[in-house]
């Protein structure tokens, strides 16, 4: 494999769990081991460290009847520890409303653990890591949208699910990088307004030439900015015709004309692992190093994974640590509240995310 993993995220040692025995622990770091699947990154003695850590999450999660959602670009031992459900922001906004449990803990930025409060408001939702943004929901406010309605008056206005809830508040309808293109191409009119992904909103105004108009804002994803279109055709110089690419829809038009696949961070997984399946392993994954990490898991099969991947400082802000802490005394701070009536407008129009997303 070409590709250079982030550290393994080690315990900082603020708490320490002793009320598990030698061979607890030892059965846990076996299975912990066994399910990340990368016994060189991962040791059965860095497993052992963290096994009391997972240990007391999982027995807490059952007393407590908390269900744990964890997105893809967590850590392997969050996602294959203690998360009850792993996926891109589609699949986690709709587990989140689905839940039977009145607790949800959402290992992720803070713009998720906002989505499933709105899904599901009378649910106490816990966020580990409060300060885990995200440059895209950072880099637009509620004003902002007010001030675009206003400049273009009666344009429907479609935004990146990374923004805060008071942004959807403002907005017609979320999408996410699972369903951008078809919800945008379902709105009415000739014209819409896309917030905040600049390069999302490229995307579609080259897909929706001749047929709608899209005017986009100027965000951007901090991690998907960094990749060029030139290291893409660097290494499909170097690897030649085999090499397929794989890219999130946050990455620049450049990129994307050099993809063969776009999706999000699920669809990219499931694509990579179908291409190793089908005898085709040389796949270049151009997004954060946490969908690498599940395909390394996630398939039996050899893949030769090349390029480099980024990793989100925000996704990775979150520990073990900071879960059992939000799970055993949390912090004002890390339970989501969110004024009702900001919630009951963001509600309708996530509802029409989901009536144009199926
Ligand atoms: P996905 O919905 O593809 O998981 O993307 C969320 C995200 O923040 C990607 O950077
Ligand atoms: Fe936001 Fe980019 Fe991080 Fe996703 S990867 S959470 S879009 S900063």
């Amino acid at each position: 494999m070409g590709l250079k993993l982030p550290t393994v995220p080690l315990p900082r040692g603020e708490i320490e769990v002793s009320s598990y025995s030698e061979e607890e622990i030892e059965v846990e770091a076996i299975r912990l081991q066994g399910a990340i699947r990368q016994h060189q990154r991962w040791p059965l003695e860095t497993c052992r460290s963290i096994a009391p850590l997972t240990l007391e999450i999982n027995r807490l999660k059952k007393e407590k009847d908390v269900f744990l959602i964890a997105h893809t670009y967590q850590t392997p031992d969050i996602i294959y520890g203690v998360a009850d459900e792993v996926a891109d922001s589609y699949t986690l906004s709709k587990a989140a409303r689905d839940a039977p449990q009145q607790t949800i803990l959402f290992s992720s930025v803070r713009f998720m653990a906002e989505t499933a409060k709105i899904v599901s408001p009378n649910k106490t939702v816990l966020h580990p890591s409060p300060e885990a943004g995200c440059s895209l929901s950072d880099g637009i406010t509620a004003q902002d949208v007010r001030d675009l309605r206003s400049k273009y008056p009666g344009v429907p206005v479609a935004c990146y699910i990374n923004t805060t809830a008071a942004v959807k508040a403002e907005c017609d309808v979320s999408v996410t990088s699972s369903n951008y293109m078809r919800i945008c191409e379902r709105l009415p009119g000739e014209r819409l307004i896309f917030v905040p992904d600049r390069f999302m909103g490229a995307h579609l105004q080259k897909a929706l030439a001749g047929k709608k108009e899209v005017i986009v804002y100027d965000g951007e994803c901090e991690v998907h900015e960094v990749f060029t279109g030139d290291k893409v055709r660097e290494w499909k110089q170097r690897i030649g015709d085999n090499l397929t690419v794989l890219a999130h829809p946050e990455c620049n038009a450049d990129v994307l004309d050099e993809a063969d696949f776009v999706g999000s961070s699920e669809r990219l997984i499931q694509e990579a692992i179908r291409l190793g399946e089908e005898g085709e392993p040389d796949v270049m994954l151009i997004t954060e190093c946490g969908t690498a990490e599940r395909v390394l898991a996630e398939t039996e099969t050899e893949l030769n994974l090349y390029g480099a991947c980024v990793m989100c400082r925000h996704m990775k802000a979150t520990q073990l640590e900071d879960i059992l802490q939000a799970l055993t005394n949390p912090r004002s701070d890390q339970i989501i509240e969110i004024d009702s009536e900001i919630i009951a407008k963001a509600q309708r129009n996530l509802a029409e995310m989901f009536r144009l997303a199926e």
